[in-house]
């Protein structure tokens, strides 16, 4: 047909549909699923806060997710060369392309506090098995997590592990080693999540979690926790990164692009809810409090861990599972670069690995020494590992998903967009409609809100 789209070598695609949904699922769930949705959510006051947040996945997640996957798969090459392609498909200016090299850019850059923030998990396993929590006195247990933050060396030995066995996989390709290693790690992951909700609901206080979770209490939900759950709904579905464009990339024809978005994002808030299942209860049976910020899971957790019957065992499985969530988002977080070294600098695999990681171990020393030496490096009163959550929750990946929908819906053909989506339905006109009027209008509304030009 006049709309034809070139495609990649079978053995540079998933090889079924399943894989796919399966490395998209470990994209999407993450440190953002375990680590921060349980604490957001804890900060911003539980059930009200879940509600708003389940809405924007449903709204504007998955129209989004949808348009991003359909960039990649249309284009059949690294965000930089599909955006290109596309964009003189389209009759319109080559400059679409620098939305690519945006998407590149911020997956880079995520993943070099990525890293470190996964490195902690790494750290807290064999910290956990050895039984370093059992018995010891709340107050110490936030001294350690302090004191581990404070050892710029230990940090960064365990982002550079982390780093290394990320390259390790991405290096093996997409079927040998991103499809092999989502088939293994994801079902794992899901069963470790069952297994720990289903634990901390039994001897922990499972009534009074689901009551913070699913009773909406608006009065505890501010306009900016409002924001914070969009911008969070964004961040946990891996929007704007180019991680979904690159994995869409791989993608066959034959798939439904509207289907596979949808399980996604359930598979992703099933496991931000399971985490909150296996987190809350334990938190309200030990008195614990919800909402005291990243050190969550980090502090609150092991001190139940350390009071708990198995607490062990539960722990130590806890922070595996963490460090596998982690892992295969930042798979996701590097692929989009190591595609551009190779296809467009003809790198070998390998080659690009090695240049693609060197870089983001440099830039990981930002965020590792943010919360030692560097503590007072601040810009705007934000530590550095601040400013860059900052500047890629708040801006970039917003902006990413923004000018993506924007150029779904404004600059692709419909005949093309229609045809990538399975054809002008019902489905279809509702997905053109959300990313043609809804999704760019509360994207601008965040974006207004955020420089203080009106307050919501
Ligand atoms: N979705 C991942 C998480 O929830 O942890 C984070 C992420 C991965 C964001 C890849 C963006 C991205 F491109
Ligand atoms: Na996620």
């Amino acid at each position: 047909s006049t709309y034809a789209r070139s495609g990649r070598l079978p053995q540079q695609q998933w090889s079924t549909r399943f894989s796919f949904i399966l490395a998209a699922a470990g994209a999407s769930v993450g440190l953002g699923n375990i680590w921060k949705f349980p604490y957001v959510a804890g900060e911003n006051g539980g059930g009200a806060f879940i509600l708003v947040y389940l809405a924007c996945i449903a709204l504007l997640g998955v129209p989004m997710l949808m348009a991003e996957v359909l960039i990649g798969r249309r284009g059949q090459q690294n965000p930089v060369n599909s955006m290109a392609t596309l964009a003189r498909e389209a009759g319109a200016s080559p400059a679409w392309k620098n939305v690519g090299r945006l998407g590149v850019m911020t997956g880079f850059l995520l993943l070099s506090f990525y890293v470190v923030v996964a490195g902690w998990a790494l750290a807290y396993m064999p910290l956990t098995a050895t039984g370093a929590f059992t018995g010891v006195e709340p107050p110490r247990i936030g001294q350690m997590f302090e004191q581990h933050l404070q050892q710029p060396l230990a940090l960064i030995g365990w982002s550079t592990l982390v780093l290394v066995l990320t390259l390790g996989i991405v290096g093996r390709g997409v079927r040998q080693g991103l499809e092999k290693a989502a088939n293994w790690l994801m079902p794992l992951l899901f069963l470790f999540l069952l297994i720990l909700a289903v634990y901390a609901g039994s001897i922990g206080h499972f009534g009074a979690a689901v009551e913070f979770m699913f009773r909406p209490d608006f009065d505890k939900l501010s306009a900016s926790g409002v924001l914070i759950a969009l911008g969070h709904a964004f961040f946990t579905l891996s929007i704007g990164g180019g991680a979904m464009m690159i994995y869409g990339s791989y993608l066959s024809p034959q798939v439904s692009i509207a289907r596979t978005s949808i399980l996604v994002a359930v598979l992703d808030t099933a496991a931000a809810l399971l985490a909150g299942l296996a987190i809350f209860p334990i938190v309200f049976a030990y008195g614990l409090e919800p909402g005291n910020g990243p050190g969550l899971i980090f502090v609150t957790l092991p001190i139940a861990f350390g009071q708990m019957p198995m607490g062990t065992v539960f722990g130590t499985l806890f922070f595996l599972m963490l460090s596998v969530a982690a892992l295969t988002s930042a798979f996701s977080l590097i692929e989009p670069a190591i595609a551009w070294l190779t296809e467009k600098r003809g790198m070998s695999r390998f080659k690009a690995s090695v240049l693609g990681g060197s870089g983001i171990w440099v830039l990981s020393l930002g965020t590792v020494f943010s919360f030692n030496i560097g503590a007072d490096w601040t810009l705007a009163g934000k530590t550095f590992f601040e400013a860059l959550d900052y500047l890629i929750s708040g801006w970039m990946l917003p902006l990413g998903g923004l000018l993506m929908a924007l150029f779904t819906a404004w600059v692709m053909k419909p005949e093309v967009t229609a045809l990538e989506l399975g054809g002008d339905s019902a489905g279809y006109r509702l997905w053109l409609g959300l990313i043609r009027f809804l999704v760019p209008a509360i994207i601008m509304l965040i974006f207004l809100q955020a420089i203080g030009l009106i307050s919501l």
